[in-house]
């Protein structure tokens, strides 16, 4: 080794020692005689006096080294000077002088700093990652992460599952999104598609009496980048025979609850981890991944709304639309351009406007509320006692701000719970050393697909319908329930499962319902079919996205933050320039022709 210690490592005992260190310059002071370096390496900072009364030739390469120089120093461990400890540096007491050093390499000046935590670019961090993942945040994500994963896998590992590697070179699997494919340079004109998840491969283990199943697997899906979402991205993906949808969510559960007990044991839990159904999330929170560390739940204002005079209401309703609102706490003296700003939000999602009620500008009892203390454009079409019903509705009090949208159903669902999610952010309503889990059960089997004008499957086609509502396939289709579950987190959704087609039946019936042909359903999915005649046992699983569990764990708003090498929002990988063309030879090999020059 070209180092005995490490730079975050050496302490008072340690005074005396003689000790060799490596890494790089974080940071050089010269005060004339004196030169100070901080030399920093994975694991810390150490400070490094080269002092030229003791050492002239040591001084002088010092004198030479810039930031990010990578260096050695062998030197003695001394205490600091009374009065310039450091008390913020764990490594603060000591100093090493240095009695030889040695330049390793160079470095251009950084295109941004290392040592300083400032706002940079994110094209210029993704392009220079390398020099980016040497800053302290992006070495703790990296190590997070590995913390994260290592604890999976004894999880997994103490729990019975065994790991189980599946192909990439694969054939498409339909999670709902685009394949990568590759071309065949054996088989003209044939394609591998990279698995959008291990989901059939895993089904396929069950029938080969793997029984418990787990892989931290990598899943590769062509969908817009976003925040939470890569074109290649992590699973912790599992499987499990004869289960029912409890034995996945109890394992769920302790999995969660151990997890942040290791990693963040500061943090809380909410236990149990409330299970609501689709159904009820959409109804209370507008969305299927409801953030449960804040209240702030829908109302259902129709009823009310519909005795009121205000014409936006009466036409909305007699149009088949609803009313609902939620209640913005304390926020009744909003100005008109914050108002405005809201207004402006849901009209980007879609809805015709905000209909806000003020309540007062002071606090107290909604029963003390009088008419000319209530702001809206709505106030002179209603009473007051519709008013104080409004309110009391959505748990207001004087002083609270009601956000109400009228439209269409679903519409006023979503918007409503986007603006939740907003409001909740905004007035930093989310308790910030909570984590609230929840399960999300019984969505519907099946959606409508307006465009492909037939039936898509909400989740994959592999997930069994509840038994009780087979009978409703041919009949209402939409009705089905699938036994098909959700975890979410904070507002996020961290996985999906489901309880699987176990029978060639039931699974070719589905298959038909989705629009395919028998032909169509031999060549795709004739494996599947066929295993499931030999014996498939009754299975279900879950994948959790781990990007996204470890972004909530690490505190960042993006999982782009806590993978080392991740793709801009174009799906581009700026460090190595990817993707790229390739030689024309290269083409020729695999096939290929480019439809246009460009
Ligand atoms: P699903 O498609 O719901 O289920 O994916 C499981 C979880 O993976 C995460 N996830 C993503 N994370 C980052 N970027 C993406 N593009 C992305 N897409 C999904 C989410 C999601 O909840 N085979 C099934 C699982 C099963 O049925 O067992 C599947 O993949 O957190």
């Amino acid at each position: 080794m070209l180092k005995d210690h490490s730079c975050g490592e050496l302490r008072k005992e340690a005074v005396g020692a003689e000790v060799t260190l490596a890494g790089w310059v974080d940071r050089r002071r010269d005060h004339g005689g004196l030169i100070f370096i901080d030399l920093r390496d994975r694991e810390g900072v150490t400070q490094v006096v080269f002092d030229p009364e003791k050492s002239a030739d040591c001084h002088k390469t010092a004198s030479e080294m810039r930031g990010e120089y990578v260096i050695q120093v062998t030197g003695e461990v001394s205490p600091r000077p009374r009065g310039t400890e450091n008390p913020r540096l764990p490594t603060g007491d000591i100093e090493v002088i240095a009695r030889s050093a040695a330049i390793l390499n160079t470095s251009k000046t950084p295109p941004f700093y290392i040592n300083e935590e400032v706002e940079v670019d994110e094209a210029l961090r993704l392009k220079y990652r390398y020099l980016d993942l040497r800053r302290p945040r992006m070495k703790k994500n990296l190590e997070l992460r590995h913390r994260v994963i290592k604890f999976i896998r004894d999880f997994m590992d103490a729990h019975g599952f065994v790991d189980i590697e599946t192909p990439i070179l694969t054939k498409s699997t339909p999670e709902g999104a685009r394949d990568y494919l590759v071309p065949s340079r054996v088989h003209a004109g044939k394609f591998y598609a990279l698995p959008q998840s291990p989901q059939q491969m895993k089904q396929l283990l069950m029938v080969a009496g793997v029984e418990k199943y787990y892989q931290i697997a990598r899943c590769f899906r062509d969908e817009d980048t976003r925040a939470d979402r890569q074109p290649e991205f992590t699973q912790l993906d599992l499987e499990m025979s004869f289960i029912e949808v409890d034995d996945i969510l109890e394992l769920m559960e302790e999995l969660f609850t151990a997890l942040v007990k290791a990693i963040k044991p500061e943090m809380k839990v909410l236990k149990p981890f409330p299970r609501l159904s689709y159904a009820e999330a959409m109804e209370r929170y507008g969305t299927d991944k409801p953030d449960l560390r804040f209240a702030m739940e829908l109302g259902d204002l129709t009823e009310i709304a519909a005795r009121t005079d205000f014409a936006v209401f009466k036409d909305v309703i007699a149009q088949g639309g609803k009313v609902n609102g939620i209640c913005a706490p304390g926020c009744a003296g909003y100005s008109r351009s914050q108002l405005n700003e809201l207004n402006k939000f849901v009209q980007e999602l879609g809805a015709a406007g905000l209909l806000t009620m003020s309540l007062g500008t002071e606090g107290g009892d909604i029963e003390d509320l009088t008419m000319e203390e209530v702001k809206s454009v709505a106030a002179r079409f209603m009473t007051l006692e519709q008013v104080r019903q409004m309110a009391q509705r959505l748990g207001a009090n004087k002083g609270d701000l009601l956000l109400i949208v009228a439209g269409r159903p679903v519409l006023v669902d979503t918007v409503l719970g986007e603006l939740r999610q907003h409001m909740g952010h905004k007035l930093n309503l989310a308790a910030p050393d909570l984590f609230a889990f929840a399960f999300i059960q019984d969505f519907p089997l099946l959606r409508w697909d307006v465009e492909a004008n037939r039936w898509d499957s909400e989740h994959h086609p592999f997930t069994a319908p509840w038994e009780e509502d087979i009978p409703l396939m041919e009949s209402a289709p939409e009705k089905v329930r699938g036994k098909h579950y959700d975890v979410v987190g904070n507002g996020y959704e961290l996985g999906g499962g489901s309880i699987r087609i176990h029978t060639a039946e039931l699974q070719r019936k589905i298959f038909r319902l989705l629009g395919y042909s028998d032909k169509e359903i031999d060549a795709r999915f004739g494996h599947m079919l066929e295993a499931f005649e030999y014996g498939a046992p009754p299975h279900g699983g879950i994948a959790l996205g781990l990007d996204r569990i470890i972004m909530l764990l690490a505190g960042e708003e993006t999982i782009r933050e806590v993978i080392a090498f991740p793709k801009n929002q174009s799906a581009a990988d700026l460090t190595f320039d990817a993707p790229s063309s390739v030689s024309e030879q290269q083409m020729a090999e695999l096939h290929l022709r480019l439809r246009e020059e460009r």
